[in-house]
């Protein structure tokens, strides 16, 4: 029988039973086939593709044409996997902006949902979007759009009054209507907070194991990009083929064993 499309209501149920959910990035057909294959349930053609793709050092050059771009090449071929769009630096600045542009996503690119970066700035973007149709994925935590704002790629929420602001944004951005957050280089214990205080599902990167799923950068997991964080792990190593590290990574998500204590932040 056909694997079934994974949707907003198929995530809903993995969390409620327990069932860890695994999210890749991908940018092309090709690599976009060999995740599906494998059962990861959602790929992400994240705007990392500024930085692994394109070889700028920031995600910040990339462009809402090249996102439609790469989330075509995506969508045209993952029969099972939920695609995920990411809408671009200074895409969403008002929402009706955030409006036409998930509309490319979703009409011209083939995305299923989109995502964004930002707290409480982006509730009325979210219930906008939310109320039109839109699922919507948020992002919190390290947001790397904001890097020259930041001052670099640091690990946020580590001081209380920090941690409660991130908390207390995740819930008004379900609240608004988001169906699932990415919380990208959190605390551990933070990241558990949150997980098990919101009903949406809570993807992990960098931010430990007890959230709901977990997602990398395809290129850091295939050891190829020119810098890997810490808190990936190289699935190639032990001289698997592609689609055989894409499985490992995806058995070891599932099972919890990835990630442990070396990839994560106290
Ligand atoms: O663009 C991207 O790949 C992302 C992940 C780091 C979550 O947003």
């Amino acid at each position: 029988m056909k694997n079934p499309r994974i949707t907003v209501t198929t995530l809903r149920k993995m969390k409620r039973e327990g069932e860890k959910i695994t999210m890749l990035t991908a940018y092309d057909a090709g690599f976009a086939r060999v995740l599906d294959q494998q059962g990861i349930d959602i790929i992400l053609v994240g705007d990392s593709l500024g930085m692994v793709i394109q070889g700028h050092e920031t995600t910040v050059p990339v462009t809402m044409d090249e996102m439609v771009y790469h989330t075509k090449l995506v969508s045209r071929v993952a029969q099972h996997a939920l695609v995920l769009g990411d809408l671009p630096f200074m895409s969403y600045t008002s929402p009706e902006m955030a409006l036409r542009n998930s509309t490319r996503l979703m009409q011209e690119g083939g995305a299923h949902m989109v995502k964004l970066e930002g707290g409480a700035p982006q509730v009325n973007t979210v219930a906008q979007l939310a109320h039109y149709g839109v699922p919507v994925c948020a992002h919190l935590g390290l947001q790397p759009q904001s890097v020259h704002k930041l001052g670099g790629y640091r690990v946020q929420g580590r001081d209380d009054s920090t941690a409660k602001q991130i908390l207390a944004d995740a819930i008004a951005l379900q609240n608004a209507g988001a169906d699932m957050l990415v919380l990208e280089c959190v605390p551990t214990t933070l990241a558990q907070e949150i997980t098990q205080t919101v009903t949406i599902p809570v993807i992990g990167i960098g931010a430990g194991v007890n959230c709901d799923g977990q997602v990398l950068v395809l290129h850091d997991m295939l050891g190829i990009s020119a810098h890997a964080p810490k808190f990936s792990r190289n699935f190639m190593v032990g001289g698997a083929t592609i689609p055989d590290a894409i499985k490992a990574y995806n058995d070891a998500v599932k099972q919890g064993t990835f990630p442990s204590a070396e990839h994560w932040f106290v």
